[in-house]
């Protein structure tokens, strides 16, 4: 096999990119030369419309070995049963309420980035590229010789434990647990084990693609940098062995054998590229007197629907920060959403739940159903002298979507999913001390 591996990065969100792993590999003044460099073929590959918006329109100009119709060839049918997809309704009788697991298992049986992934829960409807599916992955073998791609949606990696390398169509992402990355929709990849089995969760974003939030009155620095974003240089396999690619579309698999990688890209220019970014490099804004704002201030990166305000998903935050706000209760509130939240934490403790919710647990608070801090988060924050503190060495986080989330057969009977977890709440009693 001959690569060309370089190694690196360039920043900046939603750039117009260019790279090349060979010198003039990439055409210039033109997309489509009449005879590419290296006998390469042209092949734009799209992740939006054509006629998009300006601001919103996301395509790439990718310079290959072979045009991306020799890397499949018949289809047949693939079975990937614990990947779910919306809509995934009635897979299971659990009553609706606020749910919480312990880190899921990993299976006894070998699982690569494909076949360790547990879906969790799915919203929306992927036929109208609406909602998204959460899920963790658990992995203990690379993918060596299988290549995949997702028509589905982007795919959000949160790693947990473990890292791993992305080999993609556009170059290389390693990612390790405090990093997150995104890969576009209808990009081939493969993934492979960096030091040992991984361990994370990961958001399949059917609707329009990620991105970064209006700041309003915060202005034009912080939460989530532009240039803290960082897509890979071209990088190719020049692979000729037997291979299979699987795809995902409309929640089914389907498998293809070709004889070569179809990692063949030599050059490429565009937007619509993976990234990765550090989420430690998220710099936080938040109350500086008394109260606290609502923790959509906590918001990386957000993918919208069609209604504004109204994200199909939110990718959230809650960092370590200073926490110095007077005469306040300084954990979350006790609340009622519109909106549903999946939650996983990648490190340490989470202020709102010290107890229960551990590093590569997940907890489920659907649309409408109430949740706050638990009797101990609340006797300690009503009571304890308000100095300044740092929460420090905490790292958790949020898909938060429009779409109701419902529960898959899988999170519904997992060993790890914690029967007790409304008694969290039983020792917030009655404490109303006035009299008619
Ligand atoms: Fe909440």
């Amino acid at each position: 096999m001959k690569s060309a591996i370089l190694h690196g990065y360039m920043p900046g969100f939603g750039n117009d990119f260019e790279t090349e792993a060979l010198p003039g590999a990439l055409p210039h003044g033109q997309n489509s030369p009449q005879a590419c460099a290296y006998g390469l073929y042209a092949e734009q590959l799209s992740g939006s419309p054509f006629t998009a918006p300006r601001g919103i329109n996301e395509r790439s100009w990718l310079y290959r070995m072979r045009p991306s119709v020799r890397h499949t060839g018949r289809f047949g049918k693939a079975s990937l049963p614990f990947w779910k997809t919306a809509p995934c309704l009635d897979d299971h009788d659990l009553p609706i309420g606020q749910l919480r697991w312990g880190p899921p298992p990993m299976p006894n049986e070998g699982t690569n980035f494909i076949s360790g992934i547990r879906t969790m829960t799915t919203a929306g409807d992927v036929n109208t590229q609406t909602g998204m599916a959460a899920s963790v992955y658990l992995v203990n073998q690379s993918m060596i010789d299988e290549y995949f791609f997702n028509a589905d949606g982007e795919m959000l990696v949160v790693p947990q434990s473990g890292g791993l390398r992305f080999f993609t169509e556009l170059g290389r992402i390693e990612v390790t647990p405090g990093e997150i990355c995104v890969i576009p929709r209808g990009m081939k990849f493969r993934a492979e084990l960096l030091d040992g089995p991984a361990r994370g969760y990961l958001c399949e974003n059917y609707g329009a693609k990620f991105t970064l939030p209006d700041r309003g009155p915060i202005g034009a620095n912080c939460l989530a940098n532009p240039r803290d974003f960082k897509t890979p240089v071209a990088a190719y396999e020049d692979k000729e062995t037997p291979s299979e690619l699987t795809v995902k579309w409309c929640g089914k698999f389907y498998k293809t054998k070709i004889g070569h990688s179809p990692l063949d890209v030599v050059a490429w220019h565009g937007n619509y590229a993976p990234y990765k970014y550090d989420l430690r490099t998220f710099s936080p804004v938040g109350a500086i007197l008394f109260d606290h704002p609502d923790p959509s201030i906590f918001t990386v990166m957000t993918a919208p629907s069609g209604e504004e305000g109204t994200a199909n998903v939110d990718f959230v935050i809650f960092p370590e920060r200073w926490s110095v706000a007077e005469h306040s209760f300084r954990p979350p509130w006790y609340h009622m959403n519109i909106m549903s939240e999946f939650m996983g934490l990648i490190y340490g403790q989470y202020d709102a739940k010290p107890e229960g919710f551990v590093p590569g647990g997940i907890s489920l608070h659907n649309c409408m159903l109430p949740h706050g801090p638990d009797a101990t988060a609340f006797e300690k924050a009503s009571t304890v002298e308000l100095k300044p503190h740092k929460l420090t060495n905490t790292l958790a986080f949020m898909f938060e979507t429009r779409y109701p989330q419902h529960l898959t057969s899988y999170a519904a009977s997992v060993e790890t999913l914690q029967t007790d977890y409304i008694d969290c709440w039983t020792g917030l009693d009655k404490r109303f001390t006035g009299t008619p």
